[in-house]
C-alpha cells in the first residue's frame, strides 16, 4: 500500500519536519514504512534526527558544496563515482563508523546521489546487523529513482549491484533546489530515468518534458518538484506492491538490459546508457508489434531533444556475454521490459537468444 499526503507552504508536517510545498509519499512494505518528502527544505531535517549517534555519509563533492550547513555530527566521506561502490569501501567505512563509537542505536544520514545512498544504505543494513538510516537525495537520478525503494548494494568488479539487499530508508528528502549545483551531464543522466518512469507508467511526465523544455533546462524548482513527485508516486506504488522485484517491480528495468551492458563496456554515465537502452527496447517493442511506429518515433525524438543518445560500439558477442550475467535472467530466458504505448510498460519472459537476435540486426558493430 502506498499513500500521498500533500501539505502547503508554512505547514509543519506530522513528522516534525518543517516543510515547504511538501508532498509526503509513503511506501508501505511488509517490514517497513518509508517516507519520501518531495519539496522539503533539506537543512530543516537536522533537528529531527536523534540527538546523538548520527553519522553523516557523503562524498567529497557534496561535502565541499554544503558542509557549511552540516550539523556537528561526524562525517565520513567517499570519493565520488561508481568506483566507490565496492566492498572495500564498505569495509573502510565500517571501520571508521566503529571508531566514532556509534552502536546499534546509531543512525546513518546519507547526503548524496545514487552512489552515496546505495553504499550508505548497504552499510546501515549490515553494520552491527543493521542500524537506522535516512537519505538526503542530492541528484536528479537518485531523487526520481535510486534513493527510493530500498535497493542497496555495491558492485563486484565492474558488474553492478551484485552484492546488496532490500532495506527501506526511514525517510528520503528530495529538495530540488539542490539540483541547481549538479554538473550538466549528471542532470541529464537523471532526466533519462525520469523519461523511463514516464514511458512505463506516467505519460504526463513525457508530455511535460516534451512541452516545457525551458523549465527543464533552467531547472525551475517548482516544476522539477512536481515532476519528481510524479515519478516518486509511480515508483512508490510499484515498490509497495512488490518490494523484492518478483513481479511488478521488474517494470522499472525498462532500458536497463541493453543499458547496463553499454554502461559497463563504454563506461557511460548510467542515464545515458539507459537512454540508448530505451531506444533499443522501444525499437524492439515496435518490432514485436507492441507499440506503434508513431509513438516509437516520438520517444526517440524526446531522447534526442535532451542529447541523451550516444554512439556506442558493443559487439553482439559482448552483448550476449553481458546479458547472460543480467540479474533479470532466469535460465535461458530473461524478463524483458517492452512498451505497449507511452505510459504503459509490460514485462515478457523471452529467450535471451531473441534479445540477442534483435540486437544483431539493429547493431552496426557485428
Ligand atoms: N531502479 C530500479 C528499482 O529500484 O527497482
Amino acid at each position: 500500500m502506498y499513500g500521498v499526503l500533500k501539505f502547503h507552504r508554512d505547514f509543519i508536517a506530522l513528522t516534525g519536519f518543517i516543510l515547504y510545498s511538501l508532498e509526503q509519499i509513503v511506501i508501505n512494505t511488509p517490514g517497513a514504512v518509508s517516507n519520501i518528502f518531495v519539496g522539503a527544505a533539506w537543512e530543516t531535517t537536522w533537528q529531527h534526527l536523534p540527538e546523538d549517534g548520527v553519522v553523516i555519509v557523503t562524498d567529497n563533492n557534496v561535502y565541499d558544496l554544503y558542509r557549511g550547513k552540516f550539523p556537528g555530527f561526524p562525517v565520513l566521506k567517499i570519493i565520488p563515482g561508481e568506483e566507490s561502490k565496492s566492498l572495500k569501501v564498505v569495509e573502510k567505512l565500517s571501520d571508521k563508523l566503529l571508531k566514532t563509537g556509534v552502536g546499534r542505536s546509531g543512525f546513518i544520514l546519507a547526503i548524496g546521489g545514487g552512489v552515496v545512498c546505495d553504499i550508505a544504505g548497504f552499510l546501515a543494513s549490515v553494520f552491527m546487523r543493521g542500524i537506522r538510516c535516512g537519505y538526503i537525495s542530492t541528484s536528479l537520478l537518485s531523487q526520481v529513482d535510486a534513493s527510493t525503494g530500498g535497493k542497496n548494494g555495491v558492485n563486484l568488479g565492474k558488474i553492478k549491484n551484485v552484492i546488496g539487499n532490500f532495506r527501506q530508508p526511514e525517510f528520503v528528502i528530495c529538495d530540488t533546489s539542490m539540483l541547481k549545483t549538479l554538473p550538466e551531464k549528471e542532470y541529464l543522466s537523471g532526466l533519462a530515468e525520469l523519461i523511463k518512469t514516464g514511458l512505463i507508467g506516467d505519460p504526463s511526465i513525457i508530455a511535460s518534458l516534451e512541452n516545457k523544455y525551458q523549465e527543464v533546462i533552467s531547472r525551475n524548482n517548482e516544476f522539477l518538484s512536481d515532476l519528481v513527485a510524479r515519478a516518486v508516486r509511480f515508483k512508490a506504488s510499484i515498490v509497495s506492491q512488490d518490494e523484492k522485484e518478483s513481479g511488478a517491480r521488474r517494470i522499472l528495468n525498462f532500458g536497463h538490459t541493453f543499458g547496463h551492458a553499454i554502461e559497463l563496456v563504454e563506461s557511460a554515465k548510467h542515464g545515458f546508457a539507459v537512454a540508448s537502452g530505451m531506444k533499443l527496447a522501444t525499437l524492439f517493442s515496435q518490432e514485436k508489434g507492441y507499440i506503434s511506429g508513431a509513438e516509437s518515433s516520438r520517444i526517440i525524438s524526446l531522447l534526442e531533444k535532451y542529447n541523451l543518445l550516444g554512439e556506442y560500439h558493443l559487439t553482439v558477442d559482448k552483448m550476449r556475454d553481458l546479458v547472460i550475467h543480467d540479474k533479470k535472467r532466469s535460465g535461458t530466458d530473461i524478463h524483458f521490459v517492452f512498451l505497449e504505448s507511452i505510459g504503459n510498460g509490460i514485462v515478457r519472459k523471452i529467450p535471451v537468444d531473441e534479445v540477442i537476435e534483435f540486437y544483431r540486426h539493429n547493431n552496426t558493430d557485428k
